[in-house]
């Protein structure tokens, strides 16, 4: 029985209140109106890509959490679908959290966590629920209760779950937090294969946190790709590492190494952050029936919470990208769907600068995807200011000989400059030849750099969206090739 009709009410809500697609990104994912974080179920089921997302439809800010829904086929045609979860069970009242989704006999089966109060505070456990693409059914309790960990863990920590199939079984893989207070992943498996809302069975901890990598691991994932098992995780307080590649606060990373399946353990060989923009967190992956691996992230930052007062929708996806190797590297790239959409505009080959900043004719835009190859032998310094008019920019610089990238958001528009830049190294050397793919959609700008070796993402909601000027400035000599393409959306 309803606990309320928490859900109907939300779905009133939202065909109420829906965002007309011109105030919405052109080609990103957003909730039809209220705000978003984490991306939760992301997976193929039925001819159609799900995605699932922690929604607040209500405001602009974080609420209670419910699941909103949305489905595409081409990643960048997205098609809203009425809100999936609500917090409407004794189990779940304070919130349903973020998970995961397969397809399980035919059906949608999704595993979330359901926050409740206990006494002064809060436990999480996982909940399940099944259906049609479109309506789901909560079983009647937590089918993974907090207690069912090894002893000494936090009850309240605990959430996040990912699914995946392997051999007919179903594997749930779990954020949680020992008794030393740091992060692990726990394994469990569907104990009743035909039926997911009985008991699931401890398998392992995968992986556990040293210390060195945040305290809580949320959110985490798994895949493998090419004989190479990742675990994708989101630390939370993370402190800046010796090396810099990882930043105070909520950070992402990919965990590589080798794993043999449930019950082996996983052999980590490295790690690498997922992005190094300001704006990235979250992230799930799916694979497709044409068997590429899907990166998709919240496209914010926990720390960056700050709406716009006029703002009806707040949180954005990020593109889709398409994850693949070279050499040990794990990449990422636009997934090709976006390439198919390309219509050049403009080429600018062999174009020389030294010591200045540059425009380029027909070079401007806020809807565009625009690749760089840039011959910095004789620079020291290379970088884009996009999003300008007169009062406003946003910029991504390589400092060459310190070997390190540069994202400073502090003139886009908004009104706290604390948090607004990130310096980070460059994780692979830029000798002689830099290459770059930029995709900006109205309200973000996404850089591939080196081919996929490293990616930097920004979200820019406090800029006007008539400030669409693009500028290079070099210090040293360059000579730079471009093309910029519109998006045939
Ligand atoms: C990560 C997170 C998850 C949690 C969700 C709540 O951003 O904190 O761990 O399930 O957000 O909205």
């Amino acid at each position: 029985m309803e606990r309320d009709n928490s859900l109907i009410r939300a779905r009133q809500y939202e065909d109420q209140h829906r965002i007309p697609a011109e105030k919405r990104p052109a080609f990103h994912a957003v909730p039809p109106v209220g705000w978003c974080n984490d991306p939760n179920g992301w997976s193929f089921y039925n001819g159609q890509y799900h995605l699932f997302y922690q929604y607040h439809p209500y405001s602009t800010a974080w609420g209670p959490m419910h699941w909103g829904h949305t489905v595409t086929t081409d990643f960048l045609h997205w098609q809203d679908r009425p809100c999936a979860l609500a917090p409407d069970k004794p189990f779940d009242c304070n919130g349903c959290f973020s998970g995961g989704a397969v397809e399980w006999q035919g059906k949608q089966l999704l595993l979330y966590t359901g926050v409740m109060p206990e006494g002064e505070g809060e436990i999480q456990q996982q909940c399940l629920a099944i259906g049609d693409g479109e309506n789901y059914e909560k079983a009647s309790a937590p089918v993974l209760t907090c207690d069912e960990q090894p002893a000494g863990a936090s009850r309240r920590d605990f959430r996040d779950p990912f699914l995946f199939m392997q051999n007919g079984m179903v594997y749930m893989l779990v954020g949680g937090r020992g008794f030393n207070g740091h992060g692990r992943l726990l394994l469990y498996r569907n104990a009743h294969p035909d039926n997911p809302s009985a008991r699931w069975e401890f398998v392992q901890i995968l992986a556990e946190n040293d210390g060195s990598l945040g305290s809580m691991w949320e959110c985490p994932g798994l895949f493998t790709l090419d004989g190479r098992t990742v675990l994708v995780i989101s630390p939370q307080f993370t402190h800046q590492t010796a090396d810099n590649r990882y930043h105070c606060g909520n950070d992402t990373a990919a965990l590589v190494g080798q794993w043999n399946g449930p019950g082996t353990p996983f052999v980590r060989q490295a790690d690498v952050p997922l992005d190094s923009g300001l704006d990235f967190y979250a992230p799930q992956t799916m694979e497709t029936p044409d068997g590429r691996r899907i990166l998709i992230g919240w496209m914010q930052n926990w720390d960056h919470c700050y709406p716009p007062e006029e703002a009806l929708w707040y949180g954005q996806m990020s593109l889709p990208r398409e994850l693949f190797w070279h050499d040990d590297t794990l990449c990422q790239r636009p997934v090709r769907e976006l390439d198919a959409v390309r219509q050049l505009r403009v080429e600018h080959c062999g174009v020389e600068t030294e010591n200045q900043t540059i425009t380029l004719p027909g070079v401007q835009g806020r809807v565009l995807d625009c690749e760089l190859q840039v011959d910095v032998t004789d620079a020291q310094r290379f970088g884009i200011r996009f999003a300008c008019d007169q009062a406003h920019w946003t910029e991504l610089r390589f400092d060459l000989d310190d070997g390190l990238l540069r994202l400073d958001r502090r003139h886009a528009g908004g009104v706290r400059d604390v948090l607004e830049l990130r310096e980070v190294p460059l994780l692979t050397p830029v000798r002689n030849a830099l290459k770059l793919r930029m995709v900006l959609d109205r309200y973000s700008a996404e850089f591939f750099l080196q081919d996929g070796q490293q990616v930097a993402s920004v979200a820019l909601y406090d800029t006007p969206a008539d400030a669409d000027g693009i500028q290079f400035f070099v210090r040293g000599r360059a000579r730079m090739n471009l093309q910029l393409y519109d998006l045939a959306l």
